[in-house]
C-alpha cells in the first residue's frame, strides 16, 4: 500500500489521511484515525464510498464491465475452466496443478454426504416452504453436526469447514427441492463431476435410471462459475460482518444466505423470470417500460441495474449467449426467451435506461437457462446460494487470516430524542 496523503479540513480542524493504492481500481482514504482526530464520524447509508476491508480475492471495473477471480477474466474462466477449478482459485489465489486439481475434487467430493440426522431437519418444515427458508435454517444446522470444525482459531478446521459447506450445498439444495415435491432424497454418487452430481440429486427417482445430459452438466457448470464470487456483495459483506465476531462458518454462510434471498440481491432472478412472465409478449414490453420509469410506481425492471456494474455485467453476456445454446440444444422454444431478448433491447436503447446506466445484469438470463433445464423458479436463487458458498468461504477464511481484522461496528447519525426524563404513566 501507497503512502500518499489527502487533507481533510473543517469544522476547524485539519488533518492529513493515508492514501493507499492498491494493485488496480480506485485509490483508498484510510479514515480510521478520523474519529480519534476530529470526534466525527463519516456517513454512508448503503456504503456507496466505503471500502470494508482489504481483498486479494476479486475484483470489478464497473465502468468497464471488467470482473476478474483472482486476476482471471471471468469469459476466460467461462470458458475454458471449470467450476472445481475456479473454487480452488478462489480458495488458494492460483490456479490447480493437475495434481492439485484432482486432489481438491477427491475433497470436495468425500464431503459431499449429509449426516443422516438431519435429514429430518426437512421434514420439520411445510411442503410448501421456500427453499431458501429451508436453506437458511439447515446450513445454519451444521453448526451442530459438525463440532470438529467450528474452531475458527485452527486453519485445519476452517479448510475443512469450508470444503464440508461446497460440498453439502448441492446436497441440501437437492433436498429441499425432493421435499417440496414429495419425492425421496437422491444420495449423492460419487463418480459424478459436481454439477453433474447436483443434477442427479435433483432430478434423479429411485425407479427409472436417470443419465446426466452433457449439455445440461456444462450449463450448470458455468451458471456456478458465472456466480462463485462478486467481491464485497451484501451476502458477502454479511458474512464478513457475521465471522468478525468470531461466529463460526457455518452460521455466517447461513447469514449469507439470509441476505442473498431478497429480491434486491440473489432474489432478483426468481423474481426477474416471474417478470418476464407477467409481460408474456412482446407487444407488452413497452408498458412495463413505462411502469420501471414511472417514479410513482415501485415497479423496476428486474435483472437490470447494478450498484457497481454501470455497463454491461460481463456475466449477462456469457449468459446470453450460453441460453441460446441449451435452448437450441434441448430444442426448447421459450417465448420468455424473446421476450427478453425484446426487453434488453428495447431498455438499452431508452434515454432513461441509458442515462441511468442500467444494463442487463447476471440475473437476466440466468432464470431462462435455469427454466429450460427444468428447475422450478423457486430453486433459482438456491442455486446463486449453492454457487456464491465458495466465494462466501474464501473471503471469510481471508477475513479470518487477517492481522487487522476487527469486529465489525459501524456508528451511526443519532436524529433521536436527545436525553429525557422518565415520564410516569399518569403524567403522560
Ligand atoms: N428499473 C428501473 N429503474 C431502476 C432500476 C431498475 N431495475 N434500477 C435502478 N433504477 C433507477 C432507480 O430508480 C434510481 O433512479 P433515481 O436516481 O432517479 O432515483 C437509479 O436508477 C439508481 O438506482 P438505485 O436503486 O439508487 O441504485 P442501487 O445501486 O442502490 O441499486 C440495484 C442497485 C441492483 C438494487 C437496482 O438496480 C435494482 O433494484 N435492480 C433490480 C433488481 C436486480 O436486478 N437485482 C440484481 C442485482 S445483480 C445480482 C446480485 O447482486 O445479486
Amino acid at each position: 500500500m501507497s503512502e500518499d496523503k489527502m487533507k481533510l479540513e473543517g469544522d476547524g480542524k485539519s488533518i492529513d489521511l493515508p492514501i493507499h493504492s492498491g494493485t488496480v481500481g480506485p485509490k483508498v482514504i484510510d479514515i480510521r484515525s478520523l474519529y480519534s482526530q476530529t470526534g466525527m464520524f463519516t456517513y454512508d447509508p448503503g456504503y456507496t464510498s466505503t471500502g470494508s476491508c482489504e481483498s486479494k480475492i476479486t475484483y470489478i471495473d464497473g465502468e468497464a464491465g471488467i470482473l476478474l477471480y483472482r486476476g482471471y477474466p471471468i469469459a476466460q474462466l467461462a470458458e475454458k475452466s471449470n467450476f472445481m477449478e475456479v473454487c480452488y482459485l478462489l480458495m488458494y489465489g492460483e490456479l490447480p496443478s493437475k495434481e492439485e486439481a484432482a486432489k481438491f475434487e477427491h475433497d470436495i467430493t468425500y464431503h459431499t454426504m449429509l449426516h443422516e440426522q438431519l435429514n429430518k431437519f426437512f421434514s420439520g418444515f411445510r411442503r410448501d416452504a421456500h427453499p431458501m427458508a429451508i436453506m437458511v435454517g439447515v446450513v445454519g444446522a451444521l453448526a451442530a453436526f459438525y463440532h470438529d470444525s467450528t474452531d475458527i482459531n485452527d486453519p485445519h478446521q476452517r479448510i475443512i469447514a469450508s470444503y464440508r459447506l461446497i460440498a453439502k450445498m448441492p446436497t441440501i439444495a437437492a433436498m429441499a427441492h425432493k421435499y417440496s415435491t414429495g419425492q425421496p432424497f437422491v444420495y449423492p454418487k460419487n463418480e459424478l463431476s459436481y454439477a453433474g452430481n447436483f443434477l442427479n440429486m435433483m432430478f434423479a427417482v429411485p425407479c427409472e435410471e436417470y443419465k446426466v445430459n452433457p449439455v445440461l452438466e456444462n450449463a450448470m457448470d458455468l451458471i456456478f462459475t458465472l456466480h462463485a464470487d462478486h467481491e464485497q456483495n451484501a451476502s458477502t459483506s454479511t458474512v464478513r460482518l457475521a465471522g468478525s465476531s468470531g461466529a463460526n462458518p457455518f452460521a455466517c454462510i447461513a447469514a449469507g444466505i439470509a441476505s442473498l434471498w431478497g429480491p434486491a440481491h440473489g432474489g432478483a432472478n426468481e423474481a426477474c423470470l416471474n417478470m418476464l412472465g407477467e409481460i408474456g409478449t412482446v407487444d407488452r414490453i413497452p408498458e412495463f417500460i413505462r411502469r420501471a420509469k414511472d417514479k410513482s410506481d415501485p415497479f423496476r425492471l428486474m435483472g437490470f441495474g447494478h450498484r457497481v456494474y454501470k455497463n454491461f455485467d460481463p456475466r449477462a453476456t456469457v449468459l446470453k449467449k450460453a441460453a441460446d445454446q441449451v435452448l437450441k440444444e434441448l430444442k426448447v422454444s421459450d417465448p420468455l426467451f424473446d421476450v427478453a431478448k425484446k426487453l434488453e433491447e428495447m431498455a438499452v436503447e431508452d434515454p432513461y435506461f441509458k442515462e441511468k446506466k442500467l444494463y442487463p445484469n447476471v440475473d437476466f438470463y440466468s432464470g431462462i437457462i435455469l427454466k429450460a433445464m427444468g428447475f422450478p423458479t423457486s430453486m433459482f436463487t438456491v442455486l446463486f446460494a449453492l454457487a456464491r458458498t465458495v466465494g462466501w468461504v474464501s473471503q471469510w477464511n481471508e477475513m479470518v487470516a487477517d492481522p487487522v481484522q476487527k469486529i465489525g461496528r459501524p456508528r451511526q447519525l443519532y436524529t433521536g430524542e436527545p436525553e429525557r426524563d422518565f415520564v410516569p404513566m399518569g403524567k403522560r
